[in-house]
């Protein structure tokens, strides 16, 4: 090689480290961009992958194509943050080789070794992947593994993959846990087609034995992608449930891509859903929050954390962002309820230390319709139902006199909706909806929105139900205005905080993600 041949690849292979990188991170202000949700500088993303804790960094792995903002050469993203909200992204973790695409899946903590692929460290991080590969006797999946042995820097592929492998096309996602109760990994893992999730376990992570399927159950009108086992406190009281939520896609309520999970018990070995009304539910009644995972590593004691991708099988690929495509959910701590109807899974989002400024909303009037505030997203917005009761409330956020998003409580109808049939670009097929969740009563008509530049994420009854949408706005200032079908004196119970954008915040916050 010549000197100059040299110094241009060596040129390229900087601009290739840095794309992903570090110096990017200034930027992140085009039209759309979130301020508040996670997204790579440039190209497609899909599902969050292997979201781990260690030495005191989230990690946040993706599926990402480094060539192109649209699905293809699955490879896993990487970004780190130290509060679940400021997030930096980081080189290529794991890439497409040799006709392999890396598939979504796990990271574990291998805290002993159990692997002996930590080689010399005590413990090191172990990913646990689906390799989708054709191969000549036709489409293949597989569950590999990658270790790193530099906090997720770099990774070297296990050289005797795949670990696990049953010749079919349609067997991804796994989902990998320690079991302490047993003191063995324990894999949950997908056979889309056959609506079930196998349950396997391993005391190496090398060598799998199967142990039980659960399924099919509950919805079965699509695909069963991204199980994720994990174990939920109660709110509030003592004790805990397990929770399986699986994906389910094409076919879900809202059309396109969802999550329902189910609560109940595992013994290690078998997953028995719970008797109670409220034990089958979903995790999002919107149309855009998909393929959620649990972290990993989460110190004893800490709440479980669940972070999804905010999109939808339906139109992904023709959302109108660019450089990049797609974008992830918050992260929400998960805790169980359990009351006079039964089950549900709670999410409550962490949002609080984004929170800037408390805006002062002026005193509720005597009409049925008043604008409050204009404000450019990102905001939080947390309201309650207005006193006396109204059978019609919410909130719309204009964004010019023809465009609006309408967040609202039908008591009648005992229904919580977002409506973005007139949201602004509605013209992807399938976008323009409104999605709507069923209301419980006794759970308190409250609702806590978060609205970022692109979507809208909504938390209501206590986080039992949960409803992610996205939007795309004409233009990044909103008119708030609420209404209410009974007019007359009352109180309306609101709050409205602007949120601090990640990428806008001060040098000092961005060290604070930096190692
Ligand atoms: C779900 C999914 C997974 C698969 C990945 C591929 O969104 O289809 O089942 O592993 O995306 O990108």
């Amino acid at each position: 090689m010549t000197s100059r041949a040299g110094s241009v690849l060596l040129v390229i292979m900087g601009a290739l480290t840095l794309q992903g990188g570090g110096a990017q991170q200034e930027h992140y202000d085009e039209s759309f961009r979130p301020q508040v949700h996670s997204s790579p500088q440039r190209n497609w993303t899909n599902d969050p992958n292997g979201l781990v804790y260690f030495h005191g960094e989230y990690h946040l792995f993706f599926q990402y194509n480094p060539y192109g903002d649209t699905w293809g050469h699955m490879s896993w993203g990487h970004a780190v943050s130290r509060d679940l909200l400021h997030w930096r992204q980081l080189p290529l973790a794991i890439p497409e080789e040799n006709g392999v695409m890396i598939f979504t899946g796990s990271v574990v903590i291998d805290r002993n070794n159990s692997s002996g692929l930590c080689e010399t460290a005590k413990e090191c991080m172990v990913a646990i992947y689906s390799g989708d590969v054709d191969t000549p006797e036709g489409h293949k999946q597989t569950q590999n593994l990658a270790y790193s042995l530099d906090d997720g820097r770099t990774w070297t592929k296990y050289r005797n993959n795949p670990v696990l492998d049953l010749h079919r096309g349609d067997f991804r996602d796994p989902s990998v846990n320690w079991d302490d109760a047993h003191d063995r990994w324990i894999m949950a893992v997908s056979l889309p087609r056959d609506h079930k999730v196998s349950f396997y376990y391993s005391e190496d992570l090398r060598q799998w034995v199967h142990v039980s399927d659960f399924g099919p159950a509950g919805d079965t009108n699509g695909e069963w992608e991204c199980p994720d086992l994990l174990q939920v406190p109660s709110h509030g009281k003592q004790g805990s449930l397990w929770a399986l939520k699986v994906g389910l896609n094409p076919g879900a309520p809202q059309g396109g891509s969802g999550e329902q999970y189910f609560l109940g018990e595992f013994d290690g070995s078998t997953f028995h859903v719970s008797e109670q009304p409220g034990a089958h539910g979903w995790t999002n009644y919107g149309k855009d929050d998909y393929c959620a995972i649990s972290f990993n590593g989460i110190p004893a004691g800490g709440q479980p954390v669940l972070l999804g991708w905010m999109n939808n099988w339906d139109y992904a690929e023709k959302v109108p962002t660019s450089p990049w495509r797609g974008q992830m959910s918050l992260a929400r701590r998960l805790s169980f309820v359990s009351d006079r109807a039964g089950l549900a899974l709670a999410q409550v989002p962490v949002i609080a230390p984004l929170r800037e400024t408390a805006v002062i909303l002026p005193r509720f009037t005597s009409s049925g319709e008043e604008q409050v505030a204009t404000l450019s997203p990102p905001y939080e917005l947390d309201f309650e139902e207005p006193s006396p009761g109204a059978k019609n409330y919410g909130v719309r956020i204009y964004s010019d006199d023809l465009h609006w998003t309408e967040i609202g409580f039908d008591l009648i109808k005992d229904d919580f909706y977002i409506d973005r049939t007139k949201s602004g670009d509605t013209s992807i097929p399938g976008f323009g909806v409104r999605t709507d969740a069923p209301l419980v009563r006794g759970r308190g008509n409250n609702a806590r929105l978060i609205v970022d530049r692109s979507s809208v994420e909504a938390y209501v009854q206590g986080g039992t139900i949960a409803m992610t949408d996205l939007i795309y706005p004409k233009s990044a200032s909103n008119r708030i205005v609420f209404f209410s079908s009974s007019p007359g004196d009352g109180k309306r119970h609101a709050q409205l905080w602007k949120l601090a954008s990640i990428w806008q915040t001060t040098d000092a916050k961005r060290d604070a993600t930096k190692r």
